[in-house]
């Protein structure tokens, strides 16, 4: 069986941006977070609190959160990856954060400066931190399915991890397949070994990059296995900056698409969602690898 309704977790503006080769200017971000909102996307993720050096696209956080028209019923998170980072997304009024754990010691390593052990030292006073304070934390697992420079991942290092956010005290987990070589079964066999685990379905989300072309099919699994919140960026953009082989997200235009098909609620506006990635095509001086977005610009 599906879920009646989905929650769209939009990752375009942070997931997105971060990996373009060019510096995308404030002003086109603002219009593009206020274009998100006004197409019924009630989830935008916004941008990062990392360091500047890493991910230069996203230096402009500050200015950005300072200038952003936020709408009532829109959430706004960021990614913060230690205590540095949440001082900086404190201070420009988040309500939302999400910390990034790597289910690889390699990725953590390269994402993190860390390790697979180690990033835990870096994420807990800020989970902690960030719940006192009364915000929603969402746990990011990055290498869930595929890594780079291991291979497969056991399932096992990625329930652990997970668990290790939970108990963290984090809201949510969004399970990344970060350079897209999932396949639907592998999906299936990770949803089942969290919930064997005693985490509750509806505190899992999934994200999906569709490097193989698999993230609608992976997507579909999940909802059949009754995940509720999907994560994907608008016209396809994205991709991790330190992963290996990774391109854009699922496509949002897809998966509304998807959803509209199967009947299941979104809030989502199509046309008003592709006439926003035609606009950032324009933008970035590229086209869209949505094929919904290609079906529909005719
Ligand atoms: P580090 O160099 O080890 O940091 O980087 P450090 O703690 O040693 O500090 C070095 C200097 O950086 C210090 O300054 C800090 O204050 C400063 P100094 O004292 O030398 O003048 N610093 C900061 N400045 C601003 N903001 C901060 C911050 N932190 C330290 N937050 C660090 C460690 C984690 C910061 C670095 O590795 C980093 O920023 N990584 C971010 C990488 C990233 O953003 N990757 C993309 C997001 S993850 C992703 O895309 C996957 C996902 O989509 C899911 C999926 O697809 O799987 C989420
Ligand atoms: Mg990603």
């Amino acid at each position: 069986s599906l879920p009646e309704r989905v929650t769209i977790w939009e990752v375009g503006p942070r997931d997105g941006l971060q990996n373009e080769r060019t510096t995308v200017p404030v002003d086109v971000k603002l219009e593009f977070l206020d274009r998100l909102a006004d197409a019924g996307l009630t989830t935008v993720e916004a941008t990062s609190f990392v360091h500047p050096k890493w991910v230069p696209q996203l230096a402009d956080a500050e200015e950005l959160l300072a200038r952003l028209r936020r709408r009532d019923g829109v959430r706004y998170p960021v990614l913060v990856p230690n205590e540095r980072g949440l001082d900086r997304a404190l201070a420009a009024g988040v309500t939302h954060v999400a910390v990034f754990a790597s289910a690889t010691e390699s990725f953590a390593r390269r994402n993190l400066n860390s390790g697979l052990d180690a990033q835990f030292a870096m994420f807990e006073p800020v989970i902690a931190r960030a719940r006192e304070a009364g915000l929603d934390v969402r746990g990011y697992v990055s290498m869930c399915f595929g890594d780079p420079w291991e291979g497969i991942v056991p399932t096992e290092q990625v329930v652990t991890v997970g668990r290790r956010l939970l108990d963290a005290g984090c809201t949510q987990l969004s399970l990344g397949d970060t350079i897209g070589v999932a396949t639907a079964a592998a999906v299936e066999r990770l949803l089942d070994a969290f919930i064997e685990g005693g985490v509750a379905i509806a505190d899992l989300a999934v994200h999906f990059h569709d490097t193989y072309g698999q993230a609608l099919a992976n997507t579909l699994a999940a909802l059949r296995k009754g995940v509720t919140t999907v994560d994907a960026s608008a016209g396809g953009l994205g991709g991790c900056p330190y992963a290996e082989s990774a391109t854009g997200n699922l496509a949002t235009e897809d998966l509304v698409w998807l959803l509209d098909g199967l009947g299941v609620e979104h809030g989502v506006d199509l046309d008003a969602l592709v006439e926003t990635s035609r606009w950032m095509s324009r933008q970035l001086g590229r086209s869209s690898p949505s094929r919904v977005v290609r079906a529909l610009s005719g």
